[in-house]
């Protein structure tokens, strides 16, 4: 007899299970990138983020009882197209067909939101999720080398994705690259570029590069970007929750910035989620400054790695990470949609 499925939406009653499982090890131990921590993993803080999932997350139920979840969280701006999944099931319920349904369900979903292409990340060695995933059409599209420490081990993080709809027209090399006329790698003006982290008296300019179209090309935002956005944006910058900006500066000119945020514990790295340059004043070189800015603070604080992913169009910041030593490692395809086509988002990592 087939398992007697039902789905619903996720509801705020479900924390507890939720919390239950979360603090399952075997089920934390690939599942949470962060925090992954006991005292983490508290209903208060399960809570918070199961409010801010119900719409996007799935439950399943086995004869009557919650067994697992799928979430299906599509993105902004530039990659409204592409939507990310999360999955997990109760570990008494494992090998019952519950992750496959709950797979059908995302799928159906996604298509459902009008997405093109549902992408998710999973760690080396997980060998169950993994399988699962090949079993429904995703590809390992890029990886980050030795990003999560596992039992003893350091593993990769794997990106896959599956295409639910054609991504056409594909980028194609025409009309690139980013314009960097006048900016080379050169020392001469260097000394009057400051780099700092990025303050509340900035938000005029911070306001003024993130609407300016060109400049926003290697980021997810597509001006015009509100004041208001902008300040939320700049709010979610919390030093003391890991997550920083650090600002190129030529006197009171913002040139570009950088947001990083650093993992926990098992992820001990940093992780470049935005940069921008100004691309009308010595892109070249503020991305320089900035990147170099970013290898100090690994330095410094003894983070092991520093990833990010670029749009492949973006080859002022590819160009550069090349020349600091970055390495590439895949391309998540047709992650972005850029002037009317598709474009992939390159990983790259250092060292
Ligand atoms: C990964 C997970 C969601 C799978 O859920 P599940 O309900 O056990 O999945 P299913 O019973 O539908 O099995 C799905 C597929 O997994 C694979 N699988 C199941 N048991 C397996 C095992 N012991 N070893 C390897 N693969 C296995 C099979 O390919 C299976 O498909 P098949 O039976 O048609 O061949 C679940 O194990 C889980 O929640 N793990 C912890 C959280 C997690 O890692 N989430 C994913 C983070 S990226």
């Amino acid at each position: 007899m087939s398992p007697d499925f039902k789905f619903r939406s996720l509801s705020i009653e479900d924390s507890s299970w939720v919390t239950e499982s979360w603090n399952d090890p075997e089920v934390a131990k690939y599942f949470m990138a962060y925090p992954r921590t006991e005292h983490d993993v508290k209903e208060e803080w399960i809570r918070k983020v199961v409010e801010e999932a119900l719409e996007k997350t799935i439950v399943a139920e086995l004869n009557g009882e919650p067994a697992g979840s799928v979430s299906v969280e599509p993105e902004k701006g530039r990659c409204r197209h592409v939507a990310w999944l999360g999955i997990f099931v109760r570990r008494k319920h494992w090998g019952k067909g519950v992750g496959s349904a709950l797979m059908a369900k995302a799928i159906e979903l996604a298509k459902g939101l009008g997405c093109r292409k549902l992408t998710l990340a999973t760690t080396e060695g997980n060998e169950r999720a993994i399988r699962l995933y090949k079993k429904f059409g995703f590809n390992i599209e890029a990886y980050r080398s030795e990003d999560t420490y596992v039992n003893g081990l350091w593993k990769k993080e794997y990106f896959m994705s599956l295409e639910l709809a054609p991504c056409e027209p594909k980028f194609n090399g025409a009309g690139f690259p980013q314009s960097d006329e006048g900016s080379q790698f050169t020392n001469s003006n260097k000394q009057d570029s400051k780099v700092r982290q990025l303050m509340d008296s900035d938000l005029d300019e911070l306001w003024r590069l993130q609407n300016c179209p060109e400049s926003t090309k290697s980021s997810v935002k597509i001006p015009p970007i509100t004041r208001k956005e902008t300040q939320r944006w700049y709010e979610r910058i919390r030093v003391k929750e890991g997550r920083f900006c650090y600002a190129c500066f030529k006197s009171s000119q913002l040139l570009g910035y950088v947001q990083f945020r650093t993992g926990l514990l098992d992820a001990p790295n940093v992780y470049i989620e935005e940069i921008i340059v100004d691309v009308n004043r010595r892109p070249l070189e503020t991305a320089d400054i900035l990147i170099s800015a970013v290898k100090n603070f690994r330095e410094r604080y003894g983070y092991r790695r520093i990833f990010t992913f670029i749009p492949q169009t973006s080859t002022i910041i590819t160009k550069t990470l090349e020349k600091q030593g970055f390495k590439k490692t895949g391309a998540l395809r047709n992650y972005y949609f850029i002037d009317g086509c598709y474009v992939d988002a390159e990983f790259y990592e250092y060292p």
